[in-house]
């Protein structure tokens, strides 16, 4: 007996040393000591065939063997159990030091950007902005603006319309009247916004664009303020050297009406490729408001006068970018617009 006992140790010892896994540990215990069937549990049932004596002995023996197995087993499983954590530690290490990974932000579109800044300059000149209506009356459109019946701009090839009362507005100089409307004189508001034309899109046209419009009655205002304004308004914009100028032109509303040009802020006046070799660039129309519209909306024009400006925001937006295609501003082509954060 105590031959096969020392045996049985020799055999497990053997065992012991191929399990390589969990499982395999687990296994070893089920056949060596396990309840029903294990290696041990078996040869203590044939304890009972020997003499008391040897009996004793074995039974000693066998004890000692069940003791040390389960022993092993134990260690080699807490073995596993430390090489896993080991594992664990080293796969789910952190290195402090590495940069931080960016959280990608959304950020503003280009033309936001632009309208801020002016916003932010006619702010600061005393404007307060005014926001409103996309969809407009006649009245509001056309016909407290000057605009004669028969006008080019009311036709429904150049304007959408609803119906026959209501378009979206082709210009922000429908917020002159809301603004004469909400407030009496002396004011001063910049409104800008999109409006919508029956254009074929190209390279410097698209349906809906931005403009800016500005407005300023008070008593005693005169060309002069006009002239001052917008040069003012361009130096903040393009910097200290800007000059402006005006060329004789017509809107209804206004009388007289001019077009104002800039100095190029790229070449400052000399003639780039922005520019197309002038040295100006065309930033909209102005001019004094027309005594009819003032009398629209009950403002007596013996009173008071005043300017209003429209300019465009997407193809200044285009320029300022380095843009050929002002499109671009609408294709919502993120890899595009990632470039104006
Ligand atoms: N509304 C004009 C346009 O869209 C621009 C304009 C011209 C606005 C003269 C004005 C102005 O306020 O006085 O073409």
């Amino acid at each position: 007996m105590s031959d096969r006992i020392t045996q049985l140790r020799n055999d497990f010892d053997g065992e012991l040393k191929a399990v390589s896994a969990d499982a395999g540990a687990n296994a070893l215990r089920d056949r060596w000591v396990g309840r029903k069937s294990g290696v041990i549990t078996a040869e203590m049932k044939t304890l009972g065939k020997l003499s008391p004596e040897d009996r004793r002995v074995a039974g000693q023996r066998l004890n000692e063997l069940k003791d040390y197995v389960e022993a092993e087993i134990e260690k080699l499983q807490a073995d596993f159990a430390a090489k896993r954590e080991a594992e664990q530690l080293v796969k789910e290490r952190i290195d402090v030091t590495l940069p931080g990974r960016r959280i990608e932000a959304g950020h503003l579109h280009p033309i936001t950007l632009l309208r801020q800044k002016i916003e932010d300059i006619f702010v600061s000149m005393g404007y307060e902005i005014e926001d409103g209506p996309e969809i407009e009356t006649n009245f509001y459109n056309f016909d407290a603006l000057n605009i004669p019946a028969n006008h080019p701009a009311r036709s429904p090839q150049d304007t959408f319309y609803i119906n026959d009362h209501l378009a979206l507005r082709s210009q922000t100089s429908t917020m002159q009247i809301h603004a004469m409307q909400k407030r009496r004189p002396p004011l001063r508001i910049a409104a800008p916004g999109r409006v919508f034309r029956r254009d074929t899109p190209d390279a410097t046209h698209n349906p809906m664009f931005y403009q800016v419009e500005g407005l300023l009655i008070d008593r005693g205002i005169t060309l002069g303020d006009l002239k001052g304004t917008v040069e003012e308004f361009v130096r903040r914009l393009f910097g200290p050297e800007t000059r402006t100028r005006f060329r004789p032109s017509y809107f209804p509303f206004v009388e007289p009406g001019a077009e104002i040009d800039y100095t190029c802020f790229k070449c400052n006046g000399a003639g780039c490729r922005i520019c197309k070799g002038s040295g100006w660039i065309e930033m909209g129309g102005s001019g004094m408001v027309h005594p009819n519209v003032l009398r629209a909306v009950g403002i007596d024009p013996e009173e008071f006068t005043g300017f209003a400006f429209g300019l465009g925001l997407d193809r200044l937006c285009a320029l300022m970018y380095g843009l050929d295609d002002i499109r671009l501003l609408y294709e919502n082509d993120v890899r595009f617009l990632e470039q104006f954060r």
